[in-house]
């Protein structure tokens, strides 16, 4: 979910939907605003996207200077109108809105309506305003009522609330992100900094239990019991142009296209081909030196890079695992003083994730997080953080980020293992450090080159979709299928080559296309698997070089340049993600809000 607040000389409405429109992709099935304008607070919100609720506004009523805004990913009750944020105390004396769960929510509930306050929702978030409206019922001024209100919370929040008449946003966070803008006297507060960016760059990233007023005057940062806490702004340097879409038709697409500059910013200053040296100087925790095995922790589409760093730390001799973030609370395997524990996350905040690496860290393991967002819980709970330096990413199906987490798990890989075995990985670290510089430029060769329009068209009308793959092509057949069924809804598998004729195969028909990708590992035998399929009558589409053995075998093929075997794969992705991208276009699907999915996944 997302959330905006505005405190300010100007008219709030403009900022707040602005700022959700540019949240949405973080969730999008209900948006609501509430204004102070003079006269009390004045609510309007729907289930829907935030365009439906730009038509219901009536700007004449909503006109005032202080408000909050959110839009919404249900995880308590539909969306319907009701449940939409903000919530009020039912007199819209108090308004809150609210990211994140209220486990203790039952309780509170009951015992508030007991003492006779109405609830009109399903939402666990109501009982906040009620909360509120009680303890200024018994005589607390707003800013005690709103620290007593939250002290009674447990869960996870980002919580920003205000009460009628008074020029002032009260916000809290635990567990959830929230983060400050500050333009001179005016003030945003808001779940994601894209919401506000093209009002400021300077941003102040809050931790667990802080507490922030806010009013004309400034902000105040203190912990939940009121002492006063220094929080210093730091200046964003993404551009607010690279959070629009640009001339492309989607995010996503546009998104694509960036995977050039992202992997030169991710790459800039960490390699140095000529001496074969690997510079990761961001890296805090020294040396792996006493490292003996590493544990990676990811989901969704990080999980496939968690999943290609870890195949890569085992060729290399590395004992490996990567492991779903979701799966680790239950069975996770033992940690001690020489485990390294990798949390992979675009985002910083996929609870999940956050909940792994919390499990980690207490059991005493070394972690470390790759991430996209500076700032982010997981980059501030690990022991050390690696960015991937990505930019910002809108689409929800992730793309450039899955390139950049890859990228940047080559590098770290090299150094673990240089560190550990006092040789890198690569055999000729000079050679594959210099197909990593040239891989933006390959990337780009291949988008302007690139045949998967064409090939989307041709399989259309196919019932379902398979990807295949061995070694570190495994984890792009995963990544293949996962892109092409978040976005297409069409169904679509990957499979790592040889486990194709051990279930699979009874799948395989005339009308289902089978994506081989080649990374030049035991190729023969993914070719021997490709066949197989064929054999039954599927189409098999070759995703390798040119001149590659399985061009002549194919039925279809999508070109990739030329490169050291271990980076093949994230080349073929590229393709892979095009592909997916125009049979969703092919299909009209809203293509960077697929249905169902969110963003930023900030429940378990
Ligand atoms: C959500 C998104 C996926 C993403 C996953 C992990 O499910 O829809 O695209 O891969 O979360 O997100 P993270 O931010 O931890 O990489």
């Amino acid at each position: 979910c997302g959330i905006i607040g505005h405190v300010g000389d100007g008219n709030a409405l403009e900022t707040l939907i602005t700022g959700l429109e540019n949240l949405e992709y973080r969730g999008y099935d209900s948006a609501g605003v509430a204004v102070q304008n003079g006269s009390g607070i004045k609510i309007q919100k729907r289930s829907g996207k935030v365009e439906e609720l730009k038509s219901a506004i009536d700007s004449s009523t909503l006109s005032g200077e202080i408000g909050i805004g959110h839009t919404r990913w249900s995880t308590h009750g539909p969306p319907t109108d009701a449940n939409a944020h903000p919530h009020t105390d039912g007199t819209e004396d108090v308004a809150v809105v609210h990211n994140g769960i209220i486990e203790n929510y039952a309780e509170l509930k009951e015992w508030l309506r007991a003492k006779g306050y109405e609830f009109t929702s399903d939402t666990d978030t109501e009982v906040i305003p009620h909360l509120i409206q009680y303890y200024l019922d018994s005589g607390m001024d707003s800013e005690n009522a709103f620290r007593t209100a939250i002290e009674e919370l447990e869960g996870s929040y980002a919580v920003t609330a205000m009460v009628s008449d008074e020029h002032v946003l009260y916000a809290a966070r635990k567990g959830s992100p929230l983060v400050v803008g500050v333009e001179d006297d005016e003030f945003f507060l808001a779940s994601d900094v894209p919401a506000f960016l093209e009002y400021t760059d300077s941003v102040v990233y809050l931790e667990d239990g802080d507490v922030v007023v806010v009013d004309n005057d400034g902000i105040e940062f203190t912990d939940l019991a009121g002492n006063p806490i220094r929080r210093e702004p730091e200046t964003v340097e993404w551009d607010p142009e690279q959070a629009g879409k640009g001339q492309f038709e989607h995010f996503m697409l546009k998104e694509i296209y960036e995977q050039p500059t992202a992997l030169t910013q991710a790459l800039e200053g960490r390699v140095d081909p000529e001496n074969g040296r690997i510079a990761l100087e961001d890296l805090e925790l020294g040396t792996f030196n006493d490292i003996d095995n590493v544990q990676l922790i990811a989901c969704g589409t990080s999980y496939h890079a968690a999943l290609y760093g870890s195949l890569t730390l085992n060729q290399a001799g590395i004992k490996s695992t990567a492991l779903l973030a979701n799966e680790y609370s239950v069975a996770s395997p033992p940690i001690d003083d020489n485990t390294l524990v990798i949390a992979v996350t675009q985002s910083g905040e996929t609870a999940d994730t956050l909940n792994a690496l919390r499990q980690a860290n207490e059991a005493g393991a070394n972690t470390l997080t790759v991430t996209n967002v500076v700032g982010s819980t997981a980059a501030r709970e690990a022991d050390d953080a690696l960015f991937i330096r990505a930019g910002p990413e809108i689409g929800v199906a992730a793309t450039k980020t899955f390139s950049s987490q890859a990228v940047m798990l080559s590098l770290l890989v090299q150094r673990i293992t240089e560190d550990i075995h006092g040789t890198p990985a690569a055999t000729e670290i000079e050679s594959y450090l210099s197909e990593l510089a040239e891989m933006p430029d390959q990337i780009e060769e291949l988008l302007e080159r690139s045949d998967a329009e064409a090939l989307a068209s041709r399989y259309e009308q196919s019932q379902s979709y398979f990807f295949i793959g061995r070694g570190l092509g495994f984890p792009v057949a995963l990544e293949g299928a996962l892109k092409f069924k978040e976005i297409t809804y069409e169904h679509a598998e990957g499979f790592a080559s040889g486990e194709l004729k051990h279930g699979p195969l009874a799948l395989v028909t005339p009308d289902t296309p089978v994506f081989a990708v080649f990374t030049g590992e035991e190729d023969e035998k993914t070719l021997k698997n490709a066949e197989e399929a064929q054999t039954r009558g599927a189409p098999v589409v070759a995703v390798c070089p040119e001149g590659h053995r399985a061009v002549d075998v194919a039925d279809a093929h999508l070109e990739i340049p030329d490169t050291d075997a271990d980076l093949a794969g994230l080349l073929a992705n590229v393709q892979l993600q095009l592909v997916s991208y125009y049979a969703a276009d092919l299909l009209e699907r809203p293509i960077d809000k697929p249905r169902n999915l969110a963003k930023s996944v900030t429940v378990e």
